[in-house]
């Protein structure tokens, strides 16, 4: 008898949907459309009007950045179902400038089952691919893509959970605060906010992450407490790793012959139940030396500091050699 056919992962499915993207387009036009995507990321945002302007733009944004935003916010809902009580899964979500719907893809690559599902943004080509790519899965054919537009006038429908990534970058100071308070009035939950792996990516982080506990939020993750970050502005910033692995659709659009890239990014994921935060947080990659291994960790009596697990150690010792930047650690036990 044949074993029975496993259903794809939410992640499979969207490789595949993202692999029929750019069929009809032709090479130079998919290639222009990135051209102007980097361009127009790399000059002055936030902008008055949106920058995902039609097909061609959204199709490049999604083949070229959506698995990347994707695997990253993947990671830190991760970190959110570990940290939150066993068997909690949330039962709405609203995805806020969520363009093509990487963080809905997300979402449901974390929580088995099906939700109500919102998308806002004010980009309506970003809307309709989003919608389009969505169809392949199941738990999202349902979902709400609404055009919206972020600022002092911004209002959420009440949800469990509300997710904005690679968002906070695009905004102007004054739109950046009315989107985390509209978020945390929204959230009955959690909200997760992602951001690039960059020093300012981290600022913006911080800035969220200072005004959701003001809201009465506390961190679920990566932050081992809800007390002022550690790290001294301007001297390091709060980043982890996400491994994305490339199709070929991926590597025609970027170039180069990688199976896979990684993507840094900042993240903060912030909730009204009690939750069980990481006692510490590796915060950079380990360092795995001859018969040691060095974890940089981030911990709950508001310090950082390196911890050597040698040998000696034993079962920890074993731990520390699996131990990945951003992990929980010691790391969780099963139950
Ligand atoms: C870098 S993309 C991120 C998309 C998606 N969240 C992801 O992670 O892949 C930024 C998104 O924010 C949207 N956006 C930027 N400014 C906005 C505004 N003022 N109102 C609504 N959406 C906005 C853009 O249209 C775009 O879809």
């Amino acid at each position: 008898m044949n074993a029975p056919i496993s259903p794809a992962s939410p992640a499979e499915t969207l490789r595949s949907a993202l692999a029929g993207l750019l069929d009809g387009l032709p090479p130079k036009q998919a290639t222009q459309a990135v051209d102007r995507l980097i361009a127009n990321y790399r000059g002055r945002t936030p902008t008055d009007a949106p920058i995902l302007r039609d097909r061609a733009d959204v199709a490049a944004y999604a083949a070229y950045r959506m698995p990347a935003t994707f695997e990253a916010v993947r990671s830190a809902l991760g970190a959110l179902a570990d940290a939150a009580p066993a068997g909690w899964a949330p039962g709405s979500h609203v995805d806020v400038g969520g363009g093509t719907g990487a963080a809905t893809w997300a979402v449901s690559a974390t929580w088995d089952g099906e939700r109500p599902v919102t998308v806002l943004d004010w980009a309506e080509p970003a809307l309709a691919l989003g919608r389009e790519l969505a169809a392949a899965n199941p738990v999202l054919k349902a979902a709400q893509w609404q055009r919206s537009r972020i600022g002092a006038a911004l209002s959420i429908e009440s949800t469990d959970l509300v997710t904005v990534s690679y968002v906070l970058k695009e905004l102007t100071e004054d739109d950046r605060r009315s989107l985390v308070d509209a978020a945390a009035a929204a959230a009955a939950q959690a909200v997760v906010i992602v951001e690039p792996g960059t020093p300012d990516g981290y600022t913006r982080v911080i800035q969220a992450r200072d005004r959701l506990i003001a809201a009465g939020f506390r961190i679920a993750a990566p932050c081992p407490h809800s007390s002022a970050c550690p790290i001294v502005p301007g001297e390091d910033w709060c980043h982890f790793s996400a491994r994305v692995s490339r199709s070929s659709l991926h590597r025609k659009v970027k170039g180069g012959s990688l199976a896979y890239e990684d993507e840094k990014f900042s993240y903060v994921a912030a909730v009204r139940f009690d939750a069980d935060p990481a006692g510490e947080r590796v915060v950079r990659k380990p360092q795995i030396r001859k018969g040691q291994v060095l974890l940089d960790l981030c911990a709950a009596d508001e310090t950082l500091h390196r911890e050597t697990v040698t040998k000696r150690h034993g079962p920890l010792y074993r731990a520390a050699r699996d131990a990945e930047w951003g992990d929980a650690w010691p790391p969780h036990q099963e139950s």
